[in-house]
């Protein structure tokens, strides 16, 4: 069972998860504008992967007796000044997003609520990935620069990507 901080937390942050695939779907529709299909796919990809972190949290919740609250989502910004802009933005935001996950873990600690804990794990891991993935992105369009050809190898690159749903939780 949940405590009610508990509850909140988790809602608050279902909320968060889904603001995140608004918000990379907002890249993907500037990518689509600049023609960057490949930079589309890949934040196309980014939103799945938020839906279903959204989605595990959801199914947390119901399994431990709790009731799923969904709030507001903001609008997402729609404009973006190159490429770069949307990694480094991604990157900002993937690193407010650790923060958040890190509090919900501290906050099961001093409940003692373990299966929480747990359950937590496999988030605080998964920010690992999302972070070095912006970061490695971010590395790779500064080493492009100014370079058309570059820019679009790395398009082609990106469009190789393809989600993989998590395992359920357990
Ligand atoms: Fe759901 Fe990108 O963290």
């Amino acid at each position: 069972m949940l405590s009610k901080k508990m509850k909140q937390a988790i809602n608050e942050q279902i909320t968060r998860e889904i603001y995140s695939a608004y918000l990379y779907l907002s890249m993907e529709a500037y990518s689509i504008a600049s023609g960057l299909k490949g930079f589309a796919n890949w934040f196309r990809v980014q939103v799945q992967e938020e839906l279903s972190h959204a989605g595990k949290m959801y199914d947390y919740i119901n399994q431990q007796g709790g009731r799923v609250i969904l709030e507001t989502i903001d609008a997402p910004p729609s404009e973006f000044k190159s490429p770069k802009d949307l990694f480094k933005k991604t990157l900002d935001h993937e690193r407010k997003v650790t923060a958040w996950i890190n509090g919900i873990a501290d906050q099961a600690r001093k409940e003692n609520d373990n299966a929480t804990g747990i359950f937590m794990q496999w988030f605080v891991t998964e920010q690992v990935e999302e972070e070095a993935n912006a970061s490695e992105m971010l590395q790779k369009l500064e080493l492009v620069g100014d370079n058309m050809g570059g820019l679009f190898m790395l398009d082609a690159e990106l469009a190789k990507r393809v989600f993989t749903p998590p395992a359920p939780a357990a």
